[in-house]
């Protein structure tokens, strides 16, 4: 059967709160962010990122991330991780009461560059310390891998970068490394292949598929990980986002289109459907346009 390896339970890690955001031209009030976050959780989502620590110069949709962090009311047994790149960053997520921070890296120099002025070694060179400190106070840190499949740059990219690169960001101690197609250009073939490079030195169980669907192609892709046994998938409620230093990426895989695929599979995920393509449609609103995915349109 089609189904006879995927996982019977995946975590869902709903990004749509800030890579969703961080790449939409409408800001959105304080408010707003914070009932996003918590109709996500009251959906049953129990991983919600809710925002970034970053250079407010460079994405300054996340800039009022403490504030959001302030304003919305935390649901018992979810977790909500916020991006960290530096130290400076670190110290806002731990003035802030964040309990997990995500860093991020690439697989590629040039995208990197662009995206945190560092090289992938300067970027370990700046992370190594952060993810030290972070666990030494107690905070899990999940870990990035952009361009997993190619650059908006450098085109495409070399399975064993992919590879190196998530084994360093496990060995400094991530919990869990997501593994990112940043602009949406992966086909299954190229995904699995990208996928065996990197469990030759990672199990499945520490690592999450995060795929972007500018071409459509996420759920076939996200297929191809389940059936390796991957279980983790980050998906954006609406379909929202982008990368603000990638040209050409479109969203996120919606929420709403996984959930349908893997709850008609008979995968659990623990989240409602229909409060999510409520959720779908309510943001969607608030940013002026319509839904951007198949199951938040077709959804009666
Ligand atoms: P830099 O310019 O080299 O940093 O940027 P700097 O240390 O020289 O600082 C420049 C200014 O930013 C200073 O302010 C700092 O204080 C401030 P000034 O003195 O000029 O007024 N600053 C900060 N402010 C708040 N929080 C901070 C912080 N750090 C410095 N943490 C830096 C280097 C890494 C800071 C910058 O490049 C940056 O913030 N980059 C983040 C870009 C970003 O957020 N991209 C999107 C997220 S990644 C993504 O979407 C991919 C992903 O979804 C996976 C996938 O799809 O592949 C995760
Ligand atoms: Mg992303």
């Amino acid at each position: 059967m089609l189904t006879a390896n995927w996982p019977k339970a995946v975590k869902i890690v709903e990004v749509g709160p800030r890579d969703g955001l961080q790449n939409e031209k409408t800001t959105l009030s304080t408010e707003v962010k914070a009932k996003l976050i918590e109709l996500l959780a009251d959906a049953g989502t129990k991983v919600v990122e809710a925002g970034a620590f970053v250079s407010p110069k460079w994405v300054p949709q996340m800039a009022d991330t403490a504030q959001v962090l302030a304003a919305m009311d935390k649901r018992k047994g979810v977790t909500y991780p916020v991006l960290v790149p530096n130290e400076k960053g670190l110290e806002l997520a731990i003035a802030n009461d964040a309990d997990e921070i995500a860093v991020f890296t690439a697989a590629s120099n040039t995208f990197n560059q662009k995206n945190t002025n560092a090289t992938i070694d300067e970027s370990f060179e700046r992370l190594a310390p952060v993810m030290e400190r972070a666990i030494a106070h107690g905070l899990r840190v999940r870990g990035y891998v952009s361009c997993v499949a190619s650059c908006p740059f450098e085109g495409e990219i070399d399975p064993a970068v992919v590879a190196s690169v998530t084994r360093r960001l496990l060995d400094l101690g991530a919990y869990e490394v997501s593994l990112g197609d940043t602009i949406g250009v992966g086909t299954p073939v190229k995904i699995e292949r990208m996928l065996d490079a990197v469990l030759a030195v990672a199990s499945a169980d520490e690592l999450a598929m995060h795929f972007h669907d500018t071409y459509g192609q996420a759920l076939a892709n996200i297929m191809v990980g389940l059936n390796k046994g991957i279980a983790v998938i980050d998906s954006s409620v609406g379909g929202l986002g982008g990368c603000p230093y990638a040209p050409g990426a479109g969203g996120n895989v919606a929420t709403e289109d996984v959930l349908y695929m893997l709850h008609g599979c008979g995968v659990s995920t623990g989240i409602d459907l229909a409060k999510t393509v409520d959720t779908a449609r309510w943001i969607s609103n608030q940013l002026g346009r319509d839904v951007a995915s198949r199951v938040g349109r077709a959804w009666k």
